[in-house]
Order: C-alpha cells, then structure tokens, then sequence
C-alpha cells in the first residue's frame, strides 16, 4: 500500500450541503479554502477524516428514528472517522462530500449541521488504494457504509483511465440504505455519480428491494463464473464493507488468485496513532505468527491476504 501521507492537520470546513439520500442516510458537502483547500485536493480514495462533532446539539426530537431514542442521549467524547465520496476542487477551494448512515449519537447530532455552519476536520489521514499496475479490470465490492470510499475510488480509477473496465458491486439492506445517491426511475435505479461508459453497477439487496436479492459476494462469484474464461493476473479486487464480507471476499480473492484490497473498519479514538484504540492483527510473510498494526495508520487500507479477519459465529 502507498505510504500514508504525513501532511496532514486539524482545519475548519465550511458545510455546504447536508442533504438527506435515504431515511438513515445523508450526504455532507464541507469546504476548505487557502493551505487546507491545497491539502485536500491530494486526498486519495481510501484515506479517511476524522470530524470534531462533540459540540453539536441533538435534533429535536420527532427527528430522531425510534430505534436510536435512547443511545441519541449518550455523549459524544471522541471524533468520528468518515471516508469520503468525492473530492471537488477549484483554483481556491476544495470541497469533499461524506455520506453517513444514522448509527449513533455522532452521526444523529450531524444531522444538525446546515450550509454555512463551520466544522472542525483532521486529515487527510491513513493510506489510501494502491491504483492498479498493468490490470485490465477492476472488480470493486461495497457493502453498507463501505460505498462512499469505493464510489470514490470508482470515479478516480475512471478519471484516470487506469483500467479498461470497473465492474461495481454495490450491496445494502434494502435499496433505501444504500450509500450512495441514486434516482428511482420506471426502469430501475440508476447511480448518476457512476455513470461513465467504463464502468458497470451491480446492486444486491438483503431484502431484495433492488438488484439481487442476496449477498452482494453472490453477485461477484457469478461474475467471476461467466467471465472464467480470462486470465486471474489481469483482475483486481477491492473491498470496503462489513468485516464478514471483507472476510468472505478475501476467500474468494484467495480462491481466484486475485490480487485484493481491503478497507476494514475499527474504532477510532484519535486517527492518529496515539490511542492504540485501533489494531488489525496482521499475517506475517512465515505465517507462524501474527502481529498488530494501527488501522488508522498502515491502514485502512491492507492486502486482504495480511489481514487475519476474525471467525464467523
Ligand atoms: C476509516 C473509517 C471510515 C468510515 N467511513 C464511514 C463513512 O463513509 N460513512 C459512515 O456512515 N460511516 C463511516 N465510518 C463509521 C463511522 O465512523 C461510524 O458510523 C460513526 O463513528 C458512528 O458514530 P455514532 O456515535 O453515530 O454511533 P456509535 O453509537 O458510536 O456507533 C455505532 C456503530 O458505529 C461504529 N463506530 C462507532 N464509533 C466508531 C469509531 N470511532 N470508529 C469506527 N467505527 C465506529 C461501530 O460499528 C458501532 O457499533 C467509518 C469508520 C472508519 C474507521
Ligand atoms: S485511532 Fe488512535 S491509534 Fe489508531
């Protein structure tokens, strides 16, 4: 994985849009000018903030779903780790977009947040995607709020003409949590944000609201079976989702001899190596032992097959 970027810094951003994509979901714009604008236009898909929410006021109360009323009153002591979406930038500013999925006390205080209200942001933090290297197709697998930093990742792999194909496999609970923005049309969802000619979308539906009624790895092994014909080398796997998932893809990377990176998902006291608070235990090249690294430093980003996922239940 590249080496993370140390240039990093705890910056004020301007919101500019908190738009509501789905009942739980939303989508954050936050604006940075002058050193913080330069800063942020290098952000490269995977790479994290970590946003200073702690002073922010509950919604009133016919705001909060009935399912959080109670934790909404728990208090927020700690930042809070969001990737991103996308990166926008101008000659003198540079704005990120956020989506976040309503969890807790944090993410149900930002829904607070209006255009103009300014907010405090650490980062860029982390490492970010390795790009591919001589790779004809890039198979990407997101799961829940694992979307926004593969949408990111989507676009920037489009941008770059990096590869020939990006196939996207995008999987939610029902259509309506789905993180990433969408259009309900007569003949289907359509992704605005991905539609470029080089790149396919795949949606998956535990309840089957839209695409396949499934898991969003049952989308990928069939795509794999009816692409079997081609050679292993020229794919490459990406992944951001749920640990089970990430742990059921690593196996099918393993299986396939694809090459795959995996954005896992820890608790974050600080996002910048002090707590200890985020460890990934870690495969050693003799595979007789194993050791930890910070998640919010050598990662989030890891080569699936360093990581050792915890068992399924
Ligand atoms: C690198 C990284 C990128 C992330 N990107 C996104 C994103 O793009 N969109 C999004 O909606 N969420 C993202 N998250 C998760 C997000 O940080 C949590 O949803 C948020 O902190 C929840 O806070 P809360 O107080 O609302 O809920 P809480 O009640 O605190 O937590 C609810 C659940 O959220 C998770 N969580 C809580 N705190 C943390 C923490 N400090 N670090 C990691 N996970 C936590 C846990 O699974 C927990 O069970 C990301 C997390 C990490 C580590
Ligand atoms: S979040 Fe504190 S050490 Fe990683």
């Amino acid at each position: 994985m590249p080496e993370a970027i140390k240039r990093r810094g705890d910056y004020e951003a301007r919101v500019t849009h908190n738009r509501q994509l789905g009942k739980l979901c939303y989508r954050l714009g936050l604006e940075f000018s002058g050193d913080a604008a330069r800063l942020f236009a290098t952000f490269q898909p995977g790479q994290f903030v970590q946003l200073e929410v702690t002073s922010l006021a509950l919604p009133p109360a016919d705001k909060i779903p009935a399912h959080l009323q109670d934790q909404a009153w728990r208090h927020v002591m700690l930042r809070r780790p969001f990737s991103l979406c996308s990166v926008s930038a101008t000659p003198t500013t540079t704005t990120i977009d956020i989506i976040y999925y309503l969890f807790g006390p944090a993410t149900l205080r930002m829904i607070t947040l209006e255009p103009g209200h300014r907010l405090r942001v650490l980062g860029p933090l982390g490492n970010s995607f390795a790009m591919p290297e001589n790779k004809q197709t890039a198979l990407l697998v997101a799961g829940g709020v694992g979307a926004p930093p593969i949408q990111h990742l989507a676009t920037e792999l489009a941008a770059r003409d990096a590869v020939s194909q990006i196939v996207l496999f995008a999987g939610s609970k029902t259509i309506d949590d789905l993180a990433i923005e969408r259009q309900d049309t007569p003949q289907g969802v359509s992704l605005p944000d991905l539609e470029a000619p080089n790149i396919a979308v795949h949606i998956a539906t535990d309840d089957g609201s839209a695409g396949h009624h499934g898991f969003v790895t049952d989308c990928l092994v069939e795509w794999l079976q009816e692409h079997g014909e081609g050679p292993t080398a020229d794919l490459v796997l990406y992944g951001c989702g749920p640990e089970p998932m990430l742990r059921v893809l690593a196996a099918i990377a393993s299986r396939n001899k694809i090459d795959c990176q995996v954005s896992l998902e820890r608790y974050m006291g600080c996002g910048m190596e002090l707590c200890q608070s985020c460890v990934v235990e870690i495969r050693t090249p003799q595979q007789t032992e194993t050791i930890y690294k910070l998640c919010c430093l050598a990662g989030p980003v890891f080569d699936a097959r360093e990581v050792v996922f915890e068992e399924a239940h």
